[in-house]
């Protein structure tokens, strides 16, 4: 295969084709294409059991397809394992520390692993646990790291060989939204030195905060791809939801916000549970006219926030059904939704693919 041009010139950095995987009757991959750009960030958003990390360890040499191909930084997946190796940094979805040794003994070891020499390993490790907060907890055990802090550990054991590709399978699942923060905040800084990254996320948000672009899978296919605004525009946007200050107002708000027409606001709901109004909207303009027509008609309100989709929305908006095994609840389950018995929604889900790029 010759070194490919993405549609807008750049490099592919990662580039999958027709990817198969079989574990006995579960179609893992079931036939992936993808690219990932050189210096980009490409999501990967699919429910459990989607093939996300079997897609993650094939593409690490970890496990080998049944069918297709993939190079990675021009290296073969099949045929070039070790070079490819050397490029790639790699976070699992399990936290793969050494739970014995401290933070700092791990990430000198995986150096030494690396054919760094003693002095560059400490060095290195030094390095990576100031950067990632843990030169104060460096010298304890990892078993006695929270989970936040094992996130940091692994995602550190993934740069010390300064890797032009990381994939980070799942990087802030069960994380609080601190730590997730933190871990955001690295992956961008990783992405402003170069590296090229393939994500895989259960979160449009986490999608949405770190990706160009995304790629949606269910059960090992690509049901949608494109840029995340494309994808975003496809699902209907955010969801404005307005706390009135007094409960009461609610059905008069959402009735004051569906008779005024405003331009592209369809209308609101409410949600009663929640003691909100909710208003489907697409572009920030449509918030500020519907904030605008609350104040002018002297509703009082005492919150304000919007939400992106969940996974279970954009699956709903591009396949027209609804993710049965529980998307957005991820399970921490290291088999996945394994419920494959390839019957039910799934063979319809296959005819209503949708290509959200333009
Ligand atoms: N080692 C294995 N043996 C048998 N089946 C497997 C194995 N690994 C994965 N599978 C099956 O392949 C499918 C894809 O699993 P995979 O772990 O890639 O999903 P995932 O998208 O990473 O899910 P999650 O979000 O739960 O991590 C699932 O049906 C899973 O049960
Ligand atoms: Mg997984």
């Amino acid at each position: 295969m010759t070194k490919r041009l993405t549609d807008d010139g750049g490099h592919s950095a990662v580039e999958v084709r027709g990817l198969v995987k079989h574990y006995g009757a579960t179609k893992a991959l079931d036939g992936v294409d993808l690219d990932v750009r050189q210096g980009t960030v490409l999501g990967v958003l699919g429910p459990n059991g989607a093939g996300k990390t079997t897609l993650v360890r094939v593409l690490s040499t970890l496990i080998a397809p049944d069918a297709g191909s993939a190079r990675v930084a021009g290296y073969d997946v099949l045929r070039q394992p070790r070079q490819l190796r050397r490029v790639i940094g790699l976070t699992g979805q399990y936290a793969s520390v050494d739970e014995k040794l401290s933070g700092r003994e791990n990430l000198y070891m995986i150096g030494r692993l690396l054919d760094l020499s003693s002095k560059d390993a400490k060095a290195r490790a030094d390095e990576l646990l100031e950067r990632f907060s843990l030169t104060e907890a460096a010298k304890r055990p990892a078993q006695e790291y929270s989970g936040g802090m094992r996130r940091r550990l692994d995602l550190a054991a993934s740069m010390i060989g300064n890797p032009s590709v990381l994939y980070l399978d799942e990087p802030t699942t069960g994380l609080d939204p601190r730590t997730r923060n933190e871990v955001w905040a690295e992956v961008q800084r990783m992405v402003a030195e170069g590296a090229t990254v393939l994500l895989t996320t259960q979160y449009m948000e986490e999608a949405e905060q770190l990706a160009n672009e995304l790629t949606v899978i269910d059960r090992g296919r690509v049901i949608a791809n494109g840029k995340v605004a494309e994808l975003k525009a496809k699902v209907g946007g955010r969801t404005l939801v307005i706390r009135p200050t007094d409960p009461a107002a609610l059905t008069a708000m959402a009735a004051a916000i569906t008779e005024a027409g405003l331009d592209g606001v369809a209308g609101a709901t409410v949600d009663a549970k929640d003691e909100a109004v909710n208003v489907p909207i697409l572009s920030d303009e449509q918030l500020t006219a519907v904030v605008g027509l609350l104040g002018t008609r002297g509703f009082s309100i005492a919150h304000i926030g919007t939400h992106l989709p969940s996974l279970d929305e954009v699956f709903l908006a591009i396949t027209g059904k609804k993710t049965d095994d529980g998307a957005g609840q991820p399970s921490g389950d290291g088999n996945g939704g394994g419920d494959d018995n390839g019957s039910d929604t799934r063979s319809t889900r296959v005819d209503n693919e949708v290509e959200v790029a333009a």
